[in-house]
């Protein structure tokens, strides 16, 4: 698809840099470091790039097996990968199916770990300054961000990657406790499923054992986030 795998680069975020290549294409390169607490906490983490890439792979092109639009085009193999360039909707769509992490902060009434009725679907602003803060639906609609059928289909869209992501995770051992979407527009307006999904955008237990970000976040180091990225790649049957 791309030669040489280069382009200009345009923006560098915590976890990858994204390259332009023209006004259709984009490469997103994983990066070999971990960070976590918006980024107060950070270190190098040898190998993490195409471990993270290579889940970001397989998780789209297995949604993309049941019709879930996304935008990946291909893959070099090692930390980078080359996607359509959308018009990003500036907001993370979170889906949990049980009780942990910022849930748990905002409604301490809850036990930890609890298995919600149903799975929740919420929203945060995507804005560092504000430390990503909780909206309504309302919010959205009344920022202009999305229509009312726009919202309901990324609401849809999200439901139908977690029962999919569920059902492949516990089908190997493990489960899938909650994670994180982005989604952006192309060029003719439709949405697509966009940046990453990985250990760094989910959480997922073996055994009550994170194989997630969660393990940095709790103090591990680098590397033992990498083993069990490792680990999760070997589980799955992850090249
Ligand atoms: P952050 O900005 O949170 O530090 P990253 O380091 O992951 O995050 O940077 C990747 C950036 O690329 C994010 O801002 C993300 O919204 C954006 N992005 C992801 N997919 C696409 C896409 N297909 N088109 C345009 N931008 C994208
Ligand atoms: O991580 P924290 O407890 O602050 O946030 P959360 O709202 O409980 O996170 C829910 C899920 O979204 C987890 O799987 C996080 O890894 C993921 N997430 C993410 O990928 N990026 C963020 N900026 C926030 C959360």
């Amino acid at each position: 698809m791309v030669d040489n795998w280069v382009g200009e680069l345009i923006y560098e975020g915590k976890a990858k840099r994204v390259y332009k290549v023209n006004d259709e294409l984009l490469i997103m390169e994983f990066k070999d470091e971990v960070t976590a607490f918006d980024g107060a906490r950070k270190e190098h983490a040898p190998g993490k790039g195409r471990l993270a890439a290579a889940q970001t792979v397989f998780f789209m092109q297995l949604l993309g097996k049941y019709g879930i639009r996304n935008h990946l085009v291909d893959w070099d193999g090692d930390r980078k990968i080359l996607v359509k360039s959308l018009r990003m909707i500036p907001i993370e769509v979170i889906v949990r199916n049980y009780a942990y992490g910022s849930f748990l902060k905002r409604m301490p009434l809850v036990k930890p770990l609890t298995k919600f009725r149903k799975p929740l679907v919420e929203f945060h602003l995507k804005s560092d300054e504000l430390h990503d803060p909780l909206i309504t639906t309302d919010d959205i609609i009344e920022a202009g961000l999305v229509n009312y059928g726009q919202l309901n289909e990324i609401i849809n869209t999200a439901l139908r990657v977690n029962s999919i992501l569920s059902e492949f995770m516990a089908s190997r051992g493990l489960t899938l406790v909650d994670f994180k979407l982005e989604f952006g527009f192309d060029k003719s307006g439709n949405i697509v499923l966009a940046d990453e999904i990985s250990g760094d955008t989910m959480r997922i237990l073996i055994n009550g054992r994170h194989l997630d970000k969660e393990l940095f976040r709790k103090g591990a180091s680098a590397l033992d986030l990498v083993r069990a990225y490792e680990e999760m790649n070997r589980l799955l049957n992850i090249p």
